[in-house]
């Protein structure tokens, strides 16, 4: 018997008497029985293999050495050690014939209620394999009412929530693409056995891939209700070829577990990527004033100082530089020129960034710059130098995306490229300490010279490790750079990816009614230190509003300061202001969503230090016609206040309202919170309201 415990999260294994292994129980009560029932050999199988449920989803398919494609894998040996205050545990099993070695790995992370889980197939035979699925989880799961809760959309449309019910048959959730995969769909699910669970009620397991690549979550529903949740990488596409010896090591799935409803598996995801993925997750993030919503292409040295002085009026900590600083000889005045050429247009900056930087420092700011290092545009020096620097079929058209090509990460001269080319941008200007990393389009025609023409199905795989590595190095060799993950806004929002980074643009959509949504979905992975939120003009939204949504998120702006009213100015400066003032609470507190956004008018929720002495409420009314009212919270009668669970009802509570204005006469006296509940906002929708409450 294997007791795997992790906090909340646990499972337990038994071996049968033919020397399979079984799953006895998985889940928030999976420790508290550990002895099975029933026959071991009654229990489903905890890794399921091709050929051995034939009426079920494999968890790993393999074609071996001598051709066959079943295989029944044997108990050899379970192993513990100590890690990181959790245990590691590593389940040896082989082929019953062929010399295969998988091994099921599982870390546990108790402090954080996570399971960690993933996969080593090794060949141990003569021959070559072939791997072509190989799930980093496939528990089995049951219920009456299985729901499963994945989000998605497309650019601008990333975090559209989906809650159903399954039903017989398997339900895949998978993203494409390669580059940007989360755009399409981010790596979670939820999946709630009894009825869609809410915030605070219901069993319901998160599962994450830290991958970033495609991903994919198959949810079967067999007879009698036997749900199996597979969860991994995309195998599709992918499939690799082991060599003697060879050894292939899946990504990452992480399960977080909770009997008491949703919060409590955001939460535990949350507090597990500040203290063990993003860089210096604990530390409080700076306010980011941009360029692109701004600016675009359209730099000149007297805008950009005055946006530097209007970021410095209005309480900016870091002034970002966007695209279109770059292209010598081919000058990035639009999306169609210039990637890959990182040298500093002097049409358009003639005294090149340094000015700009010193400008930036001397006012009090940091300064960050925008790259797109994985991509090059054809019409640039570098593609007329190197065209054959990128991903590409021999005798088959190249698509372009954006007009632009994915350079060959797995190509060591082009990682080197890459590496030096940061290195170089960064020593040759002193005073950068921040760099937002786009990438901006889809993987098609995936060759690679690097691959022999039978292997060409690795570049899946091999080019995420090779992008990571090139990360990697720029984290290593730059420690006190920032880095901002981006790819088309939040294409790449993985906990893998996120290792060599600080925080990430959440979505190019900034329509702040939008928004709303697109930050609560990115909620249920990840914490809002890491998710850039910047007040701009899209969707002609009032400035307060836009402003009162960015401040539940990692604030910004990234708007023309020139173009302010004097109102939208003053707006802009208490809303700094609050936030600088709160946002210990919304970087690193507990979030509570009260009120869900999805087909709803309304929204609430809540970010709580640790004890809830100190909380911050955000409480938004969207239009009626903004997309999204249906058969949600739309449904509550707008009287129904907005419940605080955290509040002790003994205690009293100091309520002071924050929510950006004008003026100081639009805010009022702090006054003390009778009950649990606050108030909805008044006024014309959309509408907010920001509150923080102390315990006196
Ligand atoms: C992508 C990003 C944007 C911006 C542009 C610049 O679309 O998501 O934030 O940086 O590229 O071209």
């Amino acid at each position: 018997m294997v007791v795997i415990e992790a906090g909340r999260t646990g499972l337990v294994l038994a071996v049968g008497d033919d020397g399979r292994l079984h799953q006895i129980g998985f889940g928030p009560g999976g420790v508290a029985s550990p002895r099975p029932e029933l026959p071991v050999a009654l229990y489903p199988l905890a890794y399921p293999t091709f050929g051995e449920e034939v009426l079920r989803e494999p968890a790993l398919r393999v074609t071996h050495a001598d051709g066959a494609t079943s295989t029944r894998l044997r108990f050899v040996s379970a192993s513990i050690a100590d890690h990181d205050g959790g245990a590691l545990h590593r389940i040896e099993l082989v082929d019953r014939v062929a010399p295969l070695a998988v091994t099921l790995c599982y870390r546990t992370w108790p402090a954080y209620d996570l399971l960690e889980q993933w996969v080593e197939v090794t060949n141990g035979g003569h021959g070559d394999i072939s791997v072509h699925r190989v799930a980093a989880t496939a528990p089995a799961l049951s219920g009456a009412a299985p729901h499963l809760t994945h989000w998605g959309g497309g650019w601008a449309g990333e975090w559209t929530e989906t809650t159903e019910r399954l039903t017989p048959g398997t339900k895949s959730v998978a993203s494409a693409g390669a580059v940007r995969p989360s755009l399409h769909r981010p790596p979670i699910v939820l999946f709630a056995p009894a009825g869609p669970a809410t915030e605070d009620a219901g069993s319901v397991g998160a599962c994450s891939v830290a991958w970033g690549g495609d991903t994919r979550f198959d949810a079967e529903v067999a007879l009698h209700g036997q749900v199996r949740l597979l969860a991994g990488h995309q195998g599709r596409g992918a499939e690799r070829v082991l060599g003697p010896g060879d050894q292939f090591t899946s990504p990452s799935a992480y399960w977080a577990w909770s009997g008491a409803g949703i919060g409590p598996t955001s939460r535990a995801l949350h507090r597990f990527a500040r203290e063990q993925v993003v860089r210096d997750g604990t530390a409080i993030r700076a306010t980011v004033v941009n360029t692109w919503e701004a600016l675009f292409f359209a730099l000149d040295p007297v805008g950009l100082l005055a946006q530097i002085d209007g970021a410095a009026d209005v309480g900016g900590e870091l002034f970002l530089l966007d695209d279109g600083w770059f292209g010598t000889t081919h000058p990035r005045n639009d999306d169609t020129t210039g990637l890959g050429d990182w040298e500093v247009d002097r049409r358009k900056l003639p005294d090149g960034l340094q000015p700009l930087i010193d400008h930036t420092l001397e006012r009090g700011l940091r300064f960050g710059l925008w790259v797109e290092p994985e991509m090059v545009s054809p019409d640039s020096a570098l593609y007329a130098a190197h065209p054959d620097w990128v991903i590409a079929e021999p005798g088959r058209d190249r698509r372009e995306e954006r007009n632009q090509l994915v350079l060959d990460l797995c190509r060591r001269d082009v990682r080197g490229f890459v590496v030096d080319v940061i290195d170089r941008v960064l020593a040759a200007h002193p005073g950068i300490t921040y760099l937002k990393w786009d990438a901006n389009r889809d993987l098609t025609e995936p060759g690679t010279t690097t691959l022999a023409s039978d292997r060409q199905s690795h570049l899946a795989v091999d080019r995420v490790r090779a992008t990571w590595k090139v990360m990697e190095a720029v984290a290593s060799n730059h420690p006190d750079v920032e880095l901002m993950l981006c790819a088309s806004g939040g294409g790449r929002s993985d906990l893998g990816t996120l290792r060599w980074f600080h925080e990430l643009w959440t979505s190019d959509n900034t329509d702040p009614v939008a928004r709303v949504r697109i930050q609560w979905g990115a909620s249920h992975l990840l914490p809002a230190s890491v998710l850039a939120a910047h007040v701009t003009r899209w969707g002609d939204r009032p400035f307060a509003f836009a402003a009162a949504v960015a401040m539940s998120g990692r604030f910004g702006f990234d708007v023309d300061l020139r173009t302010l009213t004097d109102d939208e100015r003053a707006t802009a400066r208490a809303a700094a202001a609050a936030y600088h003032e709160i946002r210990d609470l919304v970087q690193q507190g507990d979030l509570h969503r009260l009120v869900s956004p999805v087909g709803s008018d309304r929204t609430a929720l809540a970010y709580v230090a640790p004890g809830g002495e100190r909380a911050v409420v955000f409480a938004y009314r969207l239009p009626a016609d903004a997309g999204g009212v249906g058969d949600g919270a739309g449904g509550m009668a707008a009287d129904t206040p907005i419940d605080l669970p955290w509040l002790e009802a003994e205690a009293r509570y100091v309520i002071r309202n924050i929510t950006p204005a004008p003026s100081a006469a639009d805010a009022t006296e702090p006054f003390e919170l009778t009950g649990t509940t606050l108030d909805w906002p008044i006024g014309e929708a959309p509408v907010a309201t920001v509150q923080v409450l102390t315990r006196r």
